[in-house]
């Protein structure tokens, strides 16, 4: 008989605990699993004075995959403030992505049929949208040397050619019809070398796949104004956060994308795309689709069942095509009745 998957659950802070709640409650209803709960980010700074334990990233080690709620709030970010020498939330997640060497982060874009006309964009734009953002996850300037002295700051920017063709082959083996990969080639001395070396890696690897090249800047815009276009949209760590939130937009809110983070030897890291979302914390409104689509992502690829993960997906654009609008989508379904309708499809 297999063994019971084992996940680590992580909660965090702000709507974090309300929708790590409810993907348990999914969880439960899909099948059998060991789940335990651990702190991280401002919740572990305030028991433990750090946003990441060693205890909990051991533990996080030992599990067959990782969720993650999200992070961070203005409560922490005044501690910061008031001592620059303060733990941060953020740092939890940072070193659980490079504790567990998750170097790709991979961000699917697919407007549910029922959001077509939820999203600010015009419907004719967005159908036939499904994309994937594969963001380089633990290098660029989230890692670099960084630092102040007096009244100049620093953040440096690194990668290797390694890096680069680690993330460029996990794009090239995702994509179906193209790779675009996006870098600031005229401009910062790592864009040319990405360039440059995604440029080789296609030509020694899988040259069959057709690679173009976009400057960010432009990418930025095209995302909006032809994302139906974009297949794989592969790219460095910051670049990959920010045109992922834009790209949130496609789906209809930034509470509807999921990510799984993987590339480690050990368990994937399982996390919506939005953060704790501190405006809304506390009032049962949260959209948990993001995190239920992180479940299934998880299902899928961190513990190979397939049909699960299905079921979860299909649920959720079931319950949408039922009428199911949480606030950000422009309805007043709640955290609770987005559960509910979810659980109800399945
Ligand atoms: P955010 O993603 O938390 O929120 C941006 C906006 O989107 C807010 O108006 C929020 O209410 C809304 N939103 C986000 N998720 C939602 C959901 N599930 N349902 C309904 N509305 C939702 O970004 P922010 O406000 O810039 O950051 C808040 C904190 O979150 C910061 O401390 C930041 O560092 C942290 N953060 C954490 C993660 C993470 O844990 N993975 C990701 C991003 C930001
Ligand atoms: C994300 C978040 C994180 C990031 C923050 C909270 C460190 O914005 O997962 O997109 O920038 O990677
Ligand atoms: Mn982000």
């Amino acid at each position: 008989m297999p063994t019971t998957p084992k996940i680590a659950i992580l909660p965090g802070d702000g709507i974090g605990p309300e929708i790590a709640a409810a993907a348990v409650r999914l969880l439960e209803h899909v099948g059998d699993f060991e789940l335990t709960e651990h702190e991280i980010g401002g919740a572990s700074i305030d028991a433990h004075g750090t946003a990441l334990t060693d205890e909990v990233l051991e533990a996080c080690r030992g599990a067959d995959a990782v969720l993650l709620a999200a992070v961070g709030g203005p409560k922490w970010d005044a501690a910061v403030a008031a001592d620059p020498s303060a733990p941060r939330p953020e740092q939890g997640l940072l070193g659980l992505r490079k504790g567990l060497g998750l170097f790709a982060n991979l961000r699917p874009v697919r407007p549910s049929p029922a959001l077509l006309d939820a999203s600010p964009l015009k419907r004719e734009r967005i159908e036939g949208t499904d994309l994937l953002v594969v963001r380089e996850l633990t290098g660029g300037i989230y890692f670099g040397d960084s630092g102040r002295d007096g009244d100049t700051a620093h953040d440096d920017c690194a990668y290797s050619v390694d890096e680069i063709e680690r993330i460029a082959r996990i794009a090239f083996e995702s994509a179906r019809t193209k790779v675009t990969s996006v870098d600031k080639a005229n401009v910062l001395e790592t864009s040319r070398l990405w360039r440059e070396t995604v440029t080789r890696l296609h030509a020694d690897e899988l040259p069959d796949v057709p690679l173009e090249h976009l400057l960010v800047d432009n990418a930025a815009m095209q995302l909006v104004s032809r994302p139906a276009d974009f297949d794989v949209i592969v790219t460095e760590n910051l670049f990959g956060d920010i045109l992922s939130d834009e790209a949130a937009m496609l789906t209809g809110s930034l509470g509807m994308l999921p990510s799984a983070s993987v590339g480690g030897d050990g368990p994937g890291l399982f996390e919506p795309v939005h953060g704790s979302a501190p405006d809304i914390a506390g009032t049962g409104s949260a959209n948990p689709l993001a995190t239920f689509g992180s479940v299934a992502l998880m299902l899928r690829h961190g513990l190979g069942l397939d049909d699960e993960a299905a079921a979860v997906e299909s649920a959720i654009d079931r319950a949408l095509d039922g009428g199911l609008r949480t606030a950000d989508l422009g309805g007043d379904a709640t955290t609770e009745d987005a559960t509910r309708a979810v659980l109800a499809q399945i």
